[in-house]
């Protein structure tokens, strides 16, 4: 057995709590393959069709293994539409492990969130959150709301070494509650692990001060918990006086100090589908149930089938397990040691569920409005099949207002699927991209959806891109000349939304 002294002494290796006993099988496509690819997908990897992806680092979203025990659980679905056994018992897991009263299953994080916002938020209130994640803040918005980041400047920044970059600025925090009043805040938001600046942690101590605050002010205060439990890992590594507590007991405590959270459960929970809503007040729970039956379905089951709500509870006590996370976790932390031998720029410190590339200083020269982490996403695939992420302008670009934030590329883990070899080959295959780092040109974006555009937009490049499939770029390969729009007589500016 994996002891939680060996996750604790050996730095980044953290030997995996489990064996595989089912495989899908992979393929590398071959380099003219991946450059057609590309092209066809529009410079965008959420385009590429999943059989042209050899190593998938899109998302750590509903990508995880299942285990043993899940797939047992899912025998036994009750798919009754009302009052089923699977939803009683996913009420339980949830309640052992959280604490929370209330549980509205959804289909996903995003149906809570939709859930959340309708029930809290009245046109014009504002949403105070660290950072954003992008579907949270479409939702408060949706409802009318107006998003308002209380997040520390640590966030903002990739080289800050601050341990709990998910931290919200207090200050700030209490700063706008007095100047807009209480009574015009919806709500206040405090993510797990923020994505957006990297997968970094609140501290608990941070968590306490929100609690008091919102308290003070009678706001209601809810978690996107959706990365929880790598947050209580964290706590318990870099927070004075938690190394001694059990991450479920750390978990525990972060729950008890919100009124509520949502869930998308395909991560930490390790499963391809589900989420919820869990709350404390009785209030919101009945406003929340008299919408699920309009969005999602009946509240026993909220989208999800009886089976899928059993994998869920099963999923949910082990993302209570410590050696499970913390392998997880230390995962993250092997791929990132491994790029920072070769000197490519991430952010730090590493956080939960991805390494995050910073594509400005990993390309210097393209602008910001060429979306040099777009292109670092598709140079990526082009060297070696790895599918990645961009988190930069054309995520986080909102309306017309001007983006100069985070410019990163994300390389996220799925949970329990790859082990050591397949990230020592993505490595491999980043250092590659980075030595032909000065080769590598801008985009410009020729399709743009009104809504989340990273879903959806096309680009193409505005010079050819390099082969990236050697140690040495081959500028005279007949292929080249095939590869990317080549040097554009027009160029279209690149429309801001
Ligand atoms: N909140 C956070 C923090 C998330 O990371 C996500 C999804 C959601 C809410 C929405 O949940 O996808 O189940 O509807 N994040 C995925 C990602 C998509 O790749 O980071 P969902």
């Amino acid at each position: 057995m994996i002891g939680d002294r060996a996750a604790r002494t050996i730095r980044y290796v953290v030997l995996p709590p489990y064996k595989y006993k089912v495989v899908e099988p992979i393929r590398l496509p071959d380099a003219a393959d991946r450059r057609n690819a590309i092209i066809a997908a529009g410079f965008n990897t959420f385009l590429l069709r999943a059989d042209d992806v050899y190593i998938d680092l899109l998302t750590d979203s509903g990508t995880s293994a299942v285990s043993q025990e899940q797939r047992a659980a899912m025998e036994l679905g009750d798919e009754s539409y009302a009052g089923s056994r699977s939803f009683y018992r996913l009420e339980e897991a949830m309640r052992d492990v959280y604490g929370w009263r209330h549980l509205i299953p959804t289909h996903q994080g995003r149906g809570a969130e939709h859930l959340l916002s309708r029930v809290l938020v009245q046109p014009g209130q504002l949403v105070l959150s660290n950072l954003y994640f992008t579907t949270s803040r479409v939702h408060a918005e949706l409802a009318g709301g107006v998003w308002t980041d209380v997040s520390i400047k640590e966030a903002a920044d990739p080289l800050s070494q601050h341990p709990f970059k998910g931290n919200i600025d207090l200050a700030k925090l209490r700063e706008l509650i007095v100047r807009e009043g209480p009574e015009r805040i919806a709500f206040v938001r405090q993510e797990a692990c923020l994505n957006m600046a990297g997968g970094q942690p609140f501290s608990l101590e941070n968590l306490r001060a929100v609690r008091a605050l919102t308290r003070e002010f009678d706001i209601p205060f809810y978690l996107d918990a959706t990365r929880s439990s790598e947050n209580a890992i964290f706590i318990k590594e870099r927070e004075p006086g938690h190394a001694e507590r059990s991450m479920a007991e750390i978990l525990r405590e972060i729950a008890s100090l919100a009124d509520g959270a949502v869930f998308s459960s395909k991560k930490d929970h390790f499963v391809p589908i589900g989420g919820f809503l869990a709350t404390n007040d009785d209030d919101v729970a009945r406003k929340a149930r008299e919408l699920v039956v309009v969005y999602e379905g009946f509240p026993h089951y909220g989208g999800l089938a009886g089976h899928d709500m059993e994998a869920l509870a099963q999923g949910i006590r082990e993302a209570a397990d410590e050696r499970v996370v913390s392998h997880y976790v230390g995962q993250v932390r092997y791929l990132a040691e491994r790029l920072q031998e070769a000197g490519v720029p991430i952010v730090v410190p590493v956080g939960a569920h991805a390494v995050f590339l910073d594509a400005k200083r990993f390309l210097p020269k393209v602008p910001q409005e060429q979306f040099p982490a777009q292109m670092l996403a598709a140079a990526i695939y082009v060297a070696g099949g790895v599918r990645s992420m961009e988190r930069g302008i054309v995520s986080g670009q909102h309306g017309d207002e001007p983006y100069h934030g985070l410019e990163l590329v994300r390389l996220t883990i799925p949970r329990r699927a790859y082990g050591r070899e397949h990230l020592d080959y993505v490595a491999e295959t980043i250092r590659r991209v980075f030595a032909a780092r000065d080769e590598i040109p801008g985009l410009e974006l020729v399709y743009e959806p009104p809504t989340l555009r990273f879903f959806q937009a096309r680009f193409e490049p505005l010079e050819p891109l390099p082969l990236l499939d050697g140690e040495s770029v081959k500028r005279e390969s007949p292929l080249r000349a095939r590869f990317g729009a080549g040097p554009r007589a027009s160029r279209r500016p690149a429309r801001s939304r």
